[in-house]
Parts: structure tokens; sequence; C-alpha cells
């Protein structure tokens, strides 16, 4: 079995994270609960951190705050001295509860409410990653009603799509996401933005897809974007100050995915701004980073206690815990596979296959398919590792199941930062029937 960061199997037989007992864990915060292991998330900040300080680049590495957004994971952010990417008024706020420093935020999404541009204006962040005409105008309205000048990227599809190990060149970028970097249109929302004396722009953004386990996709998207910031250049006399290469570097959830490290991506990826600045003759621009899960998604494990069993002869043995899609949707979402062991006896051989279901009334809420593990019991406590990004961020109260809480461990200690929801908790947003206020015609 693979353990990650500082997960081990320790003197009792029991899986530690941390250097402490997950069962202790257990006993003190329940299960469902989510634990992250700090020290592997100091490690991936620095992996990247550090590259780019080695290689003499100034940069940005900003946590994409979607894979996990909570108070004591943006501070942990700040510690690292990342930048931060939100998408929402929601992750902005919990920014702004923390107290990360506004000037290295960057606010990211495809339909920014005007709500939302007022208060990524209100408290001055770092930039808006504009992602459409319609936000551009309306952007360029809200700066000259306040008068102030916001520091901008455009998000463009430089039309390069990847799916962990596959590469789509794509002529028409059919995305939701940026302006396309072939049309026309990508040119046309500079035009518009270097018109603007409210709005600076300070360079290109582009996120060419997610769990990608090589770097051609950052090489062939860098290298098309140089090419048409040269052109560019000649045109519109526009120099870029900031190229930003997104998310998506891949990370090992099963035996079957073999991620490079952070500094191997980040090696290429300057390497090849390099090459190409120099072949235009352009000056080398600032690169940035926005890693979410491959900071976060290894760092994070999920404690489950095992409930119910249901052995269909010849078929199949089902096995059910006491979570599911309510707390990690993306088995069911997009079939994401996931590893894991009984955390009171790790090292204890398989000695049967199962597969885990969740508790949520739906079939299709399955965790593991054919898992090997040994004879369980009831109470047994199973780890799935692995589940650190894009768990608690998509968790959900389907069935009115309470969200699980959130504890932090580094160096044999624990720390609660998400409180486990209750049921009072559940209901606090509703109101009875009579308070209701009904519109009539
Ligand atoms: C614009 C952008 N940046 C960064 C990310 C983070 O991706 P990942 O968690 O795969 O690193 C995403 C993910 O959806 C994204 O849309």
């Amino acid at each position: 079995m693979h353990y990650y960061g500082t997960s081990a199997v320790n003197e009792d037989g029991h899986l530690e994270i941390g250097g402490v007992d997950t069962l202790q864990l257990v006993e003190k915060f329940g299960t469902p609960v989510y634990v992250y292991d700090v020290a592997l998330i100091r490690e991936r900040a620095r992996g990247f951190k550090e590259t780019f300080e080695r290689m003499g680049i100034t940069a940005q590495v900003a946590y994409a705050s979607k894979a996990f957004s909570t108070i004591a994971m943006v501070q942990l952010a700040n510690e690292e001295g990342l930048s931060l990417d939100v998408v929402s008024g929601g992750e902005l706020y919990t920014a702004i509860a923390a107290n990360f420093p506004m000037e290295r935020i960057h606010f990211h999404g495809n339909n920014k409410s005007k709500e939302e541009l007022e208060m990524a204006i209100e408290y001055n962040i770092g930039c808006i990653v504009v992602d459409n005409f319609y936000e551009l105008g309306l952007l360029q309205e809200l700066c000259e009603k306040k008068q102030v000048k916001m520091k901008i990227l455009l998000r463009v599809t430089p039309g390069i799509e990847a799916h962990t190990h596959d590469y789509i060149l794509t002529g028409q970028e059919d995305s939701k996401f940026g302006f396309d970097l072939q049309n026309g249109q990508a040119e046309e929302a500079l035009l518009k933005g270097m018109d603007s004396s409210y709005l600076e722009v300070l360079g290109l953004h582009c996120h060419i897809g997610s769990q990608i386990f090589d770097t051609t996709g950052f090489v062939l998207a860098a290298q098309k974007i140089i090419e048409r910031l040269d052109e560019w250049k000649k045109r519109h006399q526009f120099t870029t100050k900031v190229l930003n290469l997104g998310g998506g570097f891949g990370i090992r959830y099963t035996s079957e995915d073999q991620p490079i490290q952070p500094s191997e991506y980040v090696e290429v990826i300057i390497k090849e701004v390099q090459n190409k600045a120099a072949q235009y003759n352009m000056e080398m621009p600032e690169i940035w980073i926005e890693p979410g899960r491959s900071l976060v998604g290894d760092a994070g494990t999920t404690l489950y206690k095992i409930g119910s069993r249901k052995n269909v002869p010849n078929v199949r043995n089902y096995l059910a815990i006491d979570g599911g899609m309510s707390d990690n949707i993306r088995p069911s979402l997009y079939q994401a596979k996931y590893e894991a062991v009984l955390a009171n006896k790790p090292l204890q051989k398989a000695d049967e296959v199962v597969s885990i279901a969740g508790k949520c009334c739906e079939s299709g809420d399955m965790l593991i398919w054919d898992l090997p593990l040994p004879k369980t019991n009831d109470e047994d406590i199973l780890a799935v590792f692995c589940t650190g990004a894009y768990g608690y961020s998509m968790a959900n109260n389907y069935n009115r199941i309470p969200r699980p809480p959130v504890v932090f461990v580094e160096n044999q200690k624990a720390t609660l930062v998400v409180k486990r929801e209750s049921y009072e908790d559940l209901i606090k947003l509703d109101l009875p029937l009579k308070e209701t206020v009904t519109l009539k015609n």
C-alpha cells in the first residue's frame, strides 16, 4: 500500500497521520472526518515555489481555493507565501475572514455577478481574471463609477484541452471559459482592455484541464500564447507582464496514476517560456500558476466507520460506510477512483474483495469498487486516501446528512478547523410554513 506524506503505521499497528493515531482522531472527532496532513501541504507548496526561486523567475503560485476553501486552509496558504485564486464571493469572503493579503488574490469565474465584482473592487484585490466581454464591460463600468483602476488578466482558450494523458488540439475551442485565442476574440478583448483608463491588462491566463500527468500541454499552451503575444506586440505594442498557465497538475489517487513532481512541471514551463521569449525577443514575463488538487489532494484522508454489509453470492460484497457522495461526490460525478485501508489494521492481509457503498439513497453512491480488504467487523475504520481536493469543497447535505468536520494534523498535534455540522445547522435556514413570505398575484 502506498502511504502519502506523514501517513504511516505506528507501533500499535494503526494508521497514523502527522504523528497522530487515526483511531484517537476517530475517538475525539467521530466519523466521518476529513484529516489533513499539514506537513505534506507545506511540502507541496514549497516544491512549486522553490523551483521558481531557484531558477530566478518572478512568480506567483496561487492556491486554487476551490479545491478546499476554509479559513484555516487559506491561512496556511498565506503562511506558505502562496497567492490565492478565488472564484466566488464566498471564496473571497473566506479569504477576507482569514485576513489573507488582498493584493495576492486573483478572482476567477465565467459569470461573476455585479455584487461580486463590487466586492473585489471594494477590497482592492490583486487582479481580476476577466473571462468574457460581458464582464469586461461591467467591470469597466464599475471601476469608472468608483474611479479606480483594476489590474486584470484576460483568460484565453489556446485551443488545447488536456485530459490526463491525452491532448486535444481543437481549432475552435468549445468551452464556456475565456476568450478564444484563434478567432480574434482574445485580441478584441485586449484592445478593449488597453483602451480603458480604468483597467490595466497585466497579461494572459489559461487553464488547459485537470489531473494532467506530463508537461506537454503546458508547453503547447505557452508556445501558442507567446506566438500570439508576439503578434500583439508588433500590432498593438502590447507587452505582457504576466503569463498565468493555470493549474491542473496531476496527483496519485491510485497505483494507475504516475504524476511527476511539482518541481518538474515548473522547470519545464519556465524553460519553455524562456526559450520562446528569447526566440521572439520578448521580455521575460512573470509566470503565475494555480495548483489546487496538487497542493491539498493527497494531504487529505477521510476516516469512515464501517456499518452494514450485503453479500450477493457470486456477484459482489457490499460494505457500507457512514458517509458517501455527501462528503465525496467525485466517484459518482466522474468515476473517480480511490484506495483505502482499514485504519485499525492497515497491515493485515486482504482476504476478500469488497465494494464500498455510501449511505445515500442513490444506487450510484459507490465510493470504491473492488477493494481488497481483510475481513471486517462493523465499527472498523476505513481510511480513504487522497480526498483532500474537491471533497469537502463539494460536500453537500443530500439526504440531510451533516457535513463532516475537518481536522489538521501536524507534529503529533490535531487541530479542529471545521466543526461537524449539527442537525440544528441543517435546518437553520429553514422557515416554518406560516412565516414564509408568499408572493401573491
Ligand atoms: C482556472 C482554474 N485554475 C486552477 C484550477 C485548479 O485545478 P487543479 O485543482 O486541477 O490544480 C482550476 C480547476 O478547475 C481552474 O478552473
